[in-house]
């Protein structure tokens, strides 16, 4: 008899923004004539900048030639695409890595959800509240919880709340834990971290033999100097944090699909008898057994992003979020809002007014302007009295959304 995975029955509801969707297309059936405009999930609008555009076509119609055609790529991503990341997206930050040391994959989701593959199931887990939901799902979905509390705390995961009161940072934990995540920019609050929070991490993760999971999948959308980029900017980041990093929200590629995970040689996790193993080594056997590559147009697309022309028009696309960002946040907080992010990353993160619930705030948005947000609690219990917008809209669209809630706000 073929039994399920049981601990997917823990899980508590569906995937949150697919529940979203659920829920914004059964509201648009029953009001055909409602004009709705989503700011829930973050996905882009713009399209991909001409540069990359060409340069996917053209390795397309490489495929097309017998002479240039080519099957199965390196598991790990081409070359041509690992130093110039490299070369463009790591050395101007002062971080120099090795062709080993970068992995090419279709998304910072998939891998942050596959890494937990070379780690054992009872390693103890810290992640932040509220957090992307999918490292909490996916520690659940592969066993190391137990079932979720009445609050939505999975037994045996560690949560670091974020909130007002640490400025959406984490703590460090009080308890022995063994891997963290962190993301900066942060999903969903919209802050980033500065240097000297990541070096209390990276210091914290060295003395107590922690890997630390860096998202960094927003990197590209901090607008304000001095701010880390990437976690290797911190001394000693090395040995203990493994980086994720995406072509989605930076240049367009929601629906193409690139992106790249860094293992450093140095970083390590022990075995049960004490010797330490290299993670890029297991994450490499890892990547070549389950996975065959990015196909060779989208790497070529992805590569192009680093070009001049490709740079300015991708920059470009991100200076428009951004600006979004700030209608946003200006027109809101105009209104009486209490806001936060928005600055440095492209979700904006809003108090709920008069202390509604998230998903009572999500409701009367809906159904009383037609706009589409996140509840904050769907990212976890202290995003209880928060929502989320982001900034991908298309600027029209943005504006009159910003105007709807003005005045339902009034
Ligand atoms: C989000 O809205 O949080 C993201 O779009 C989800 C994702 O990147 O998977």
């Amino acid at each position: 008899m073929a039994r399920v995975n049981e601990h997917y029955l823990k899980l508590k509801a569906g995937y949150l923004f697919p529940e979203i969707g659920r829920r914004v297309r059964a509201f648009a059936a029953a009001n055909p004539s409602a004009k709705v405009i989503r700011l829930g999930i973050g996905d882009v609008t713009r399209p991909l900048p001409p540069a990359v555009l060409s340069a996917f076509h053209d390795a397309v119609s490489e495929l097309g030639d017998e002479k240039t055609f080519m099957g199965y790529g390196p598991e790990q991503g081409y070359d041509f695409l690992i130093d110039t990341l490299i070369e463009k997206a790591y050395a101007p930050l002062g971080v120099h890595l090795k062709r080993s040391e970068i992995f090419i994959s279709d998304g910072s989701k998939c891998d942050t959800a596959n890494i937990l593959d070379i780690f054992a199931l009872d390693n103890k887990v810290a992640i932040g509240d509220p957090v992307y939901p999918v490292y909490n799902d996916t520690n659940v979905m592969i066993g190391r919880s137990g079932p979720a509390d009445e609050r939505g705390y999975y037994q045996g995961i560690v949560y670091l709340p974020c909130t007002e009161a640490n400025g959406f940072f984490p703590d460090v934990p009080k308890e022995k834990v063994d891997i963290v995540y962190l993301c900066s920019p942060n999903n969903p609050t919209g802050t980033v971290a500065t240097k000297a929070q990541l070096k209390g991490w990276v210091d914290y993760a060295l003395a107590n033999d922690v890997v630390i999971f860096f998202d960094a999948a927003y990197e590209a959308f901090i607008t304000e100097p001095g701010y880390p980029r990437s976690i290797y900017e911190i001394e000693g980041a090395k040995r203990c944090a493994v980086e994720f990093r995406s072509f989605s929200k930076t240049a367009g590629f929601t629906g193409v699909r690139c992106a790249l995970t860094v293992v450093p040689e140095e970083v390590t996790a022990k075995t049960p008898t004490g010797e330490r193993v290299a993670l890029g080594k297991l994450w490499n056997r890892r990547q070549t057994t389950k996975f065959n590559g990015v196909s060779y147009p989208v790497q070529r697309a992805a590569a192009a992003v680093y070009s001049d022309e490709g740079w300015r028009q991708t920059k470009a696309i991100v200076d428009y979020y951004m600006e979004n960002a700030k209608i946003i946040r200006e027109g809101l907080a105009g209104a009486g809002l209490a806001i936060h992010g928005g600055v440095n990353a492209p979700y904006i993160w809003l108090k709920t007014p008069g202390g509604i619930s998230s998903w009572d705030f999500f409701d009367r948005l809906l159904t009383e302007c037609n706009v589409v947000g996140t509840p904050g609690s769907g990212f976890g219990p202290s995003g209880e009295g928060f929502f989320r917008l982001s900034a991908f809209g298309n600027r029209d669209n943005v504006v009159e959304a910003v105007e709807r809630i003005r005045k339902n706000l009034r």
